[in-house]
C-alpha cells in the first residue's frame, strides 16, 4: 500500500566534503518482504560504510569536537560497532585514534579498527569498575594523552546525533504513515534520539507514534524501565545493553520495552536471510521479531524498524555450519 521507494531524505546536519564520510547516512527504508502491504519498513543502517548506525555518531561527535575543541587524538572504549566507526571517521579527519576493547572482541571488529590505522589496546575481560577494565583504561589513556574521549554511554551527543539526523531522515521517509517505531537498545542513543524526533514531529501534526524499545530477556534495560528487580546479564546478542539508567537513555520518549530471547533474535535473523534475502545482525533480528509481533497483534499498524547492522560479521554464530561440504 505504501510507497514504491523510500530514499529521498534530509541533508546531513554534519556537513563534510570527504567522499568517504559522505557515504554515511541517507540509508534506505525498504519493505520487509515477509509482510504484505509494506506494513513493516526496515531502515537499513547496515548500509553505512562500516556496517552500522555507529558511523553517524562517530561523524557527528567528532566533527563537532574538531570544530569546537580542535582535538588531535580521539580515544574510545568499544568492543562493538562504535570502534570501527570511530576508526574510520578519525582516519578521514586526520586524527590519531586509540581504541580499547576487552579480550574476546571479535576479529571482525578488531579488523575494522586496525584497517583504518587505529591503535588498539586489548584489556583483560574483568568486571566494570576494575582498573584494568577497558573503559577504565580508555579513561586513563585519554587523560594521559590529553585526548578527546567519546564515551558513548554518557555522551549526550550520542542520542543528540540521532535526534538531529537519523530521526529526521526516517520521518522524511515514512513520517506520513508511521504508527509504530521499533528499535534495539544498547546505550539507548539510537532509540532515544529517533524517538524524540519522531514523537515531537508526530505531535506537531496532532498524531502519535508508539515507540517500542527492544531488550534482551536476560538484561536490564527493561527492568530499569519498569522498575523491576535486576536480572543476571547474559545474552549473546551483541549491542543489546546491560541496562541501568544511562544519560543516553531517554525513557520519557519510549512507550514500551519488549524482551526477546537469544533464540528468538538469532532465529529471526536467520529467517530474514533464508526466507527473504535480508541479511541482518542478531540485534536487528530481535527488533524485527518485535516488529512482526506487533504486526500480528495490529495488522493495520505501519511499523518502522531499525536494522542496526548486517549479518556478515556474525556468520559464525548465525550460521555455524558454513564449512564447505
Ligand atoms: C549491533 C548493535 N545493535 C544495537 C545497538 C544499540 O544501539 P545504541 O547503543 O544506540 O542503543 C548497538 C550498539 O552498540 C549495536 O552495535
Amino acid at each position: 500500500m505504501i510507497r514504491p521507494q523510500t530514499h529521498p531524505v534530509v541533508p546531513s546536519p554534519f556537513v563534510t566534503h570527504d567522499p568517504i564520510l559522505r557515504l554515511i547516512g541517507n540509508t534506505p527504508l525498504v519493505p520487509y518482504p515477509g509482510v504484505s502491504d509494506d506494513r513493516v519498513l526496515c531502515k537499513l543502517e547496515s548500509l553505512n560504510p562500516t556496517g552500522s548506525m555507529k558511523d553517524r555518531i562517530a561523524l557527528g561527535i567528532l566533527t563537532e569536537a574538531v570544530e569546537e575543541e580542535a582535538i588531535e587524538t580521539v580515544v574510545e572504549a568499544s568492543s562493538g560497532n562504535t570502534a570501527g566507526a570511530v576508526a574510520l571517521v578519525a582516519n578521514r579527519l586526520g586524527l590519531r585514534c586509540i581504541l580499547t576493547c576487552p579480550e574476546g572482541t571479535s576479529p571482525h571488529k578488531i579488523g575494522y579498527m586496525k584497517a583504518f590505522g587505529a591503535e588498539v589496546h586489548t584489556c583483560p575481560a574483568v568486571e566494570s569498575g576494575h582498573p584494568e577494565h577497558y573503559r577504565s583504561v580508555a579513561r586513563r589513556i585519554a587523560e594521559a594523552e590529553d585526548a578527546f574521549l567519546i564515551n558513548q554511554y554518557e555522551n549526550l551527543r550520542n542520542p543528540g546525533v540521532h535526534a538531529r539526523w537519523t530521526g529526521p531522515e526516517l520521518w522524511a521517509q515514512a513520517g506520513d504513515v508511521m504508527t509504530h517505531l521499533v528499535c534495539a537498545m544498547g546505550t539507548g542513543g539510537l532509540m532515544s534520539g529517533c524517538a524524540k524526533y519522531v514523537k515531537e514531529a508526530a505531535a506537531r501534526e496532532g498524531r502519535a507514534v508508539k515507540v517500542i524499545g527492544v531488550d534482551a530477556d536476560r538484561s536490564n534495560i527493561a527492568t530499569s524501565f519498569y522498575d523491576e528487580p535486576l536480572r543476571p546479564y547474559d545474552t549473546k546478542v551483541e549491542g543489546l545493553g546491560k541496562g541501568g539508567r544511562l544519560p543516553t537513555m531517554w525513557f520519557q520518549y519510549i512507550d514500551e520495552i519488549r524482551r526477546v530471547t537469544d533464540e528468538e533474535a538469532f532465529e529471526q535473523a536467520r529467517a530474514s536471510a533464508r526466507e527473504h534475502g535480508l541479511l541482518i545482525g542478531p540485534s536487528a533480528g530481535a527488533a524485527l521479531y518485535v516488529a512482526l509481533q506487533i504486526h500480528a497483534e495490529r495488522p493495520d499498524a505501519q511499523i518502522a524498524v531499525i536494522i542496526c547492522d548486517g549479518g556478515e560479521q556474525y556468520f559464525e554464530t548465525l550460521f555455524p555450519d558454513t564449512s564447505a561440504a
